[in-house]
């Protein structure tokens, strides 16, 4: 008998992977990585990453998940028992990012309530980096905790421990289905907004406008390909979870192109919202776009407060929305990335959905409060950059080429996709998993390990200045590499024991389903 939990409908998943999707990568992050990687531009390699490996990609991760029906080290496991690792692997790739990601979103509940009454004043860098974040220590000292960011981030803990504990039906997609549609409204009005303001026109122009010289810069792929999985979600164990819970009755293909839809289109529906802004705070200061635009945090928690200042009317109002879209959209990723983790130590050491959040989340949540110390800002940093470069990109190249070329998978997972969805997988499907995305994904660690080894990266002038942002090398070592690295012994870690949760006998899945047909 099936015990395991299911998403109730098929809009409920529909909304909990479009929430895992939609998060700050989407409003955060896209808006200044295509600025800053070719403008109009971006949007060539940015839509080549979303169709050759974005959305195939998904649709891979989806059929895994529906068909093995596991969390990914169950479902790696069933694909070939040698490759649980990989599913660990992707699952401490997540515990990662859950760690830091959370602290961002307790910085947007500051934020959301600074800006009841724009208590960021006038000066707003020095605010986030002084009197917000305190950061007084170098690069690799932790400094004391800072109370504005510990207390925030314990709620956020609470109230996502406290959804996740209560289940998949119960509690992420009842969630979902409250905070996705509060922020689709909240963020149209941002939007709406955003582009009737005086000199709007010459911000979306600004990011419209295509540098074709840059196209062929290697770093603009990179990316591009980097945005693409961090936005979808995929390549860090969520997408094969989410799936796993989708009752066997379920479209396939069609909520994968639904899902990489919705998400680009969010994204670029950012991406207008933002620059209509800095159009309007370019305008009306006499500065260039160039000048306005700053990436990630800058972006959200400098530029944004200072031109919320400067804001016709209701700035209050705005301030408040704004930073309630990054928290809501944060949330409903956290729970996904968190679920990854949930689901994989439930199932492998056959211990109730209670312990698994209280043993996995309380870790993690430990574990985040490093980012809310004194120097938390540098660590977030490096191990942003290194987990996203070295844990979520490379996986995606391990997973693709594992499932493609060592265990031949594809033809197999093809057939399942097709048997349950109204769209067939055609040769661009197959090319683009087989050929495409293992070329450019190779190409691409490459260049990343040659920059990162030999330290050749450049500033914005495009002089060298060694390490990622400069950062001196032990902290590197151990912020950076570390991290990755870290994540790959834990991954390898959690394989050895023995598997003691359901399917714990199983020798080959491929025979017991052929059975049971
Ligand atoms: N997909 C999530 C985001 O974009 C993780 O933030």
């Amino acid at each position: 008998m099936e015990t395991r939990s299911q998403w109730g409908t098929r809009a409920g998943f529909i909304l909990a992977a479009m929430g895992s999707a939609i998060g700050l990568g989407n409003i955060w992050r896209f808006p200044a990585t295509a600025y800053e990687n070719g403008g109009g531009a971006f949007f060539i390699p940015y839509l080549i990453a979303l169709l050759t490996a974005g959305i195939p990609i998904l649709i891979m991760e989806f059929t895994m998940g529906h068909k093995y029906r596991g969390s990914a080290p169950l479902t790696f496991r069933k694909v070939n028992k040698k490759s649980e690792v990989v599913g660990w692997w992707a699952v401490m790739v997540a515990f990662v990012i859950s760690t830091y990601y959370s602290v961002i979103i307790a910085w947007a509940i500051s934020y959301s309530v600074f800006s009841i009454n724009l208590s960021w004043g006038d000066d707003t860098g020095s605010f986030l980096i002084g009197d917000y974040l305190q950061r007084t220590v170098d690069p690799g000292q932790t400094g004391s905790f800072v109370p504005g960011v510990l207390i925030p981030l314990i709620i956020v803990w609470v109230l996502v421990l406290g959804i996740l504990f209560r289940g998949v039906k119960k509690g992420i997609e009842v969630a979902n289905r409250i905070f996705i549609p509060a922020l689709a409204v909240i963020f149209l009005i941002i939007v709406i907004r955003a582009v009737t303001l005086p000199g709007a026109m010459e911000g979306l122009e600004a990011f419209f406008k295509p540098d074709f010289s840059q196209i062929l810069n290697p770093q603009v792929w990179v990316a591009a390909y980097g945005q693409i999985f961090f936005s979808l979600s995929i390549a860090f164990a969520i997408m094969i979870t989410y799936s796993s819970y989708l009752p066997k009755k379920s479209d396939i293909t069609n909520n994968a192109f639904i899902t990489g839809f919705g998400n680009s289109s969010f994204e670029l529906l950012a991406g207008i919202g933002v620059f209509g802004i800095l159009g309007y705070m370019a305008s009306t200061t006499g500065q260039t776009i160039d000048s306005v635009v700053q990436g990630g945090v800058g972006l959200a928690f400098i530029a944004f407060p200072e031109i919320i200042n400067n804001f016709p009317a209701f700035n209050e109002l705005f301030g408040f929305l704004f930073f309630a879209c990054l928290v809501l959209a944060g949330l409903t990723s956290l729970m996904s990335i968190i679920e990854t983790y949930i689901a994989g130590l439930s199932e492998k050491f056959n211990i109730s959905r209670g312990k698994a959040v209280l043993f996995g989340g309380g870790t993690a949540a430990v574990i985040s409060l490093l980012f809310a110390t004194q120097g938390g800002l540098f660590f977030l940093d490096s191990a942003d950059y290194f987990i996203n470069q070295f844990g979520v990109a490379l996986l995606g190249l391990v997973e693709v080429v594992l499932l493609v070329w060592v265990f031949r998978k594809l033809k197999g997972l093809r057939t399942h996709a097709d048997d349950v969805s109204d769209i067939r997988l055609g040769s661009w499907w197959t090319i683009s998993l087989g050929v495409i995305t293992p070329v450019v994904l190779g190409y691409m660690m490459f260049m990343l390990l040659k920059t990162n080894i030999l330290k050749q990266h450049t500033n914005s002038d495009g002089e060298v200045i060694g390490n990622y942002e400069g950062y001196p090398d032990m902290f590197i070592y151990f912020g950076g590499w570390g991290v990755a690295i870290g994540a790959l012994v834990f991954g390898i870690l959690l394989t050895l024991p023995r598997w003691k949760g359901p399917h714990a006998q199983e020798t080959s899945y491929e025979s017991e389903t052929k059975e049971a047909k």
